[in-house]
């Protein structure tokens, strides 16, 4: 595995998008929507940088892929947070084809927030097939597999500290 952002460069870029996301929202209180699983370690990092008034929830979205074809989303919203008239906030690990992330927006503006936004730790270049941006981005990536700091190959790595790449030798070697 060949490291793309260390600890230090992750923290800094983290840091960064909190700057940004205190200034756009100011003293207005504030509703984090964490995705899960991935997003657990960028929302415990970034809500800890959020000095505003802040309220935290989540639900899980996960996809079931089959060779190349997109897998059905299913969103799970059992353990979310009441968001009626609040400024949601929602924090995913990455945007990737961003089909997630605009199913769960989706999802959120039936439940009559006042606004939803979205935060990414990760953005992947050239992968993005529908019409959104998110409104944070802490880093622009190259089209590689990456593990570590929330994401996962096969449920594993999340737990890495940095943002590694994914080699199609570790792929291999994780079939064994
Ligand atoms: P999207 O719907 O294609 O944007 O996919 C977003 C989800 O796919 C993320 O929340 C991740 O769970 C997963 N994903 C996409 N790319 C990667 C990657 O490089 N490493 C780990 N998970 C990824
Ligand atoms: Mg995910």
């Amino acid at each position: 595995m060949r490291t793309l952002l260390s600890e230090k460069e992750l923290q800094a870029g983290v840091a960064q998008m909190a700057v940004e996301i205190i200034a756009a929202y100011g003293e207005r209180p504030l509703t984090i929507v964490g995705v899960l699983t991935g997003s657990v370690v960028l929302l415990a990092d970034l809500i800890r940088l959020l000095d505003m008034p802040l309220r935290v929830g989540v639900l899980q979205a996960s996809s079931y892929r089959s060779g190349t074809t997109r897998g059905q989303l299913t969103i799970n919203s059992e353990m979310m947070l009441n968001v009626a008239e609040r400024d949601v906030l929602v924090v995913d690990d990455i945007f990737d084809t961003g089909h997630t992330l605009v199913e769960v927006v989706a999802k959120l503006k039936e439940l009559s927030p006042s606004s939803v936004k979205t935060a990414v730790l990760l953005r992947k270049h050239g992968r993005q097939e529908v019409d959104f941006s998110p409104d944070f981005v802490a880093f622009e990536i190259p089209d590689e597999f990456v593990v570590g700091y929330g994401l996962d190959y096969a449920d594993q790595y999340r737990n890495l500290p940095h943002l590694a790449v994914l080699e199609p030798e570790d792929l291999a070697n994780n079939r064994s």
